[in-house]
């Protein structure tokens, strides 16, 4: 199945180092990062679940719960979290899916075997509140992901979903961000922009971010 930005995600039930989880039900109301990794006890899958334990707060402060997955078992997450814990300096914080049946791995289309067969890649999916898939990236196996560019990503759909705002290259939270192109009409600009704008061009106009 291919799961497209603003697609409704399946739900599921699954175990997980936390016990079964349905997803939505675990989910609730929150922001969710569900990521997989190809396999316990490996040195760039160590060190990325320890980089999102450390970001916790950080999550937190944005409403985001965080799930990880791979198809190895519940036994084998146990003893590869306490190797976590042990060399990334971090108290492990949020479950770990253990997928054996692929059962989720599918429906997320999380295996790629022309890339790593029959293991997870490093996918990462952002799903909002609604359960609808609000980014998704692929990154192979060799390649550790960059947590705080998901947060960067958070912070910029949870800003634009309030905002007739889009935020440009390299934006993080309290820069400058550009006006939606659809809005021109003048009464409608100053109502939502009250400290102004940048005219660059007729459509590149720059506004400090709204909500700061
Ligand atoms: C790793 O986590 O280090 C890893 C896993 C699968 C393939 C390559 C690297």
């Amino acid at each position: 199945m291919t799961l497209r930005l603003g697609d409704t995600v399946p739900n599921f039930t699954q175990a997980s180092s936390e016990g079964e989880i349905n997803f939505y039900d675990w989910a609730g109301d929150s922001w969710v990062v569900l990521f997989s990794h190809p396999k316990d006890y490996t040195p760039v899958c160590t060190t990325e679940l320890g980089a999102v334990a450390r970001l916790k707060s950080e999550f937190d402060k944005r409403g985001v719960k965080t799930i990880a997955l791979s198809v190895d078992d519940v036994d084998s997450h146990m003893g590869w979290i306490k190797d976590i814990e042990e060399t990334q300096n971090v108290t492990l914080n949020y479950p770990i899916l253990a997928d054996g049946d692929r059962k989720v791995s599918d429906i997320y289309d999380m295996i790629h075997p022309n890339s790593l067969n029959n293991l997870t890649i490093r996918t990462v999916f952002v799903i909002d509140p609604e359960k609808k898939l609000r980014l998704s990236i692929t990154y192979p196996a060799s390649t550790g992901r960059n947590f705080n560019e998901i947060l960067r990503v958070i912070d910029s759909l949870q800003l634009t979903d309030n905002y007739s705002v889009a935020t440009p290259v390299d934006w993080k939270d309290g820069d400058d961000c550009v006006i939606v192109p659809s809005i021109t009409d003048p009464a409608e600009l100053a109502e939502k922009f009250p400290k102004g704008y940048t005219p660059i061009k007729p459509y590149l106009r720059m506004t400090p971010q709204p909500n700061k």
